[in-house]
């Protein structure tokens, strides 16, 4: 079986870091690696995307390789013929396949029968490039690699779930502010918390999640495939907003993160969004160094 990129803990804390250490010296220019030279990535979207299509694509082209852009129309992957023997066959054309997707387990299953490595673009349950390039924007903000506290405000999501995974990993405190009827996935919570790596805490208070914080993350209340219940979502979490309010209670120099697209005036304000504090187009930026580390890795 290749070496796949489905969720953070196929990764071992040593190798979270060797990813962080290429992208740095990629994005730096030190290192330009051409692991795909008269190669094609296939990139699976059954969901919208700006920042994920558009990075895999420049980064797929700057490792010398060349991106094919396929859609649920084509392939109707899992309709048409199962999973498994589609798998078979893209490994026969592509040297990656990168799939953005509605359900985890298609991915998972995808990784099991390819023959080539398989790269989690976002699926409902995880978002594992975003986080790695999150944290990796983290870092560079704080010139640390640990020690943080890191509050995750609003919808308990893919972003969320991924968030956990890493702290499954990497040790820092992760305090999750979000209500009831919005927590993360129970499967993957119990894991990290299980795991003793991180501190771990969910609250309903976002004052309470986001005291003395490095960082106040946040994402859309309703998430692709979830816009039906924007409204349902919206009145749960309306005190979640990240606000210049609930930044008072972070530390100084806290920096806001975001993945984008952001629904701006409902989990963020436009203050905050586009104040000293954010580094949302940081992390947009960074999505295409990350990942062009994790391609280059997973052919390694
Ligand atoms: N953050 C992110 O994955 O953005 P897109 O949905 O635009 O790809
Ligand atoms: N939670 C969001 C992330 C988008 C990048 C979604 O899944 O729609």
């Amino acid at each position: 079986m290749a070496r796949s990129f489905v969720q953070i803990t196929d990764l071992t804390p040593d190798e979270v870091n060797e990813v962080f250490n290429l992208c740095d010296r990629m994005k730096k220019g030190e290192i330009a690696p051409k692991p795909y030279a008269g190669k094609t990535v296939g990139c699976i979207f059954h969901k919208a995307s700006l920042r994920t299509r558009i990075s895999f694509e420049t980064g797929i082209f700057q490792l010398g390789g060349q991106s094919l852009y396929i859609t649920e129309k084509e392939i109707s992957l899992g309709k048409r013929e199962t999973i498994a023997d589609a798998a078979k066959v893209l490994s026969r054309y592509l040297a990656t396949i990168m799939i953005r997707t509605f359900s985890h387990d298609d991915v998972e299953q995808l990784a099991l029968h390819a023959d080539v490595p398989i790269v989690n673009g976002l699926t409902d349950l995880t978002h594992p490039c975003q986080i790695l390039g999150d944290y990796y924007t983290l870092i560079e903000h704080k010139g640390r690699r640990d020690d943080f506290k890191i509050a995750y405000v609003g919808d308990g999501n893919n972003i969320t779930n991924s968030w956990l995974n890493l702290a499954s990993l990497i040790p820092m405190k992760f305090h999750i502010g979000t209500a009831a009827d919005t927590s993360p996935d129970k499967d993957i919570l119990k894991k990290a918390q299980e795991a003793g790596v991180s501190e771990i805490m969910l609250t309903d208070d976002p004052k309470e999640a986001v005291a003395g914080a490095d960082v106040i993350y946040t994402d859309v209340w309703a998430s692709m495939g979830q816009k039906d219940q924007a409204e349902e979502k919206a009145s749960l979490l309306k005190q979640y907003q990240v606000n210049d309010e609930l930044l008072k209670q972070a530390k100084a120099d806290c920096i806001v993160m975001h993945c984008l697209p952001a629904e701006r005036g409902r989990e963020i304000t436009d203050e905050v969004m586009d104040g000293p504090h954010s580094v949302v187009f940081d992390e947009a930026e960074n999505r295409l160094h990350i990942q062009k580390a994790i391609m280059t890795f997973v052919m390694e």
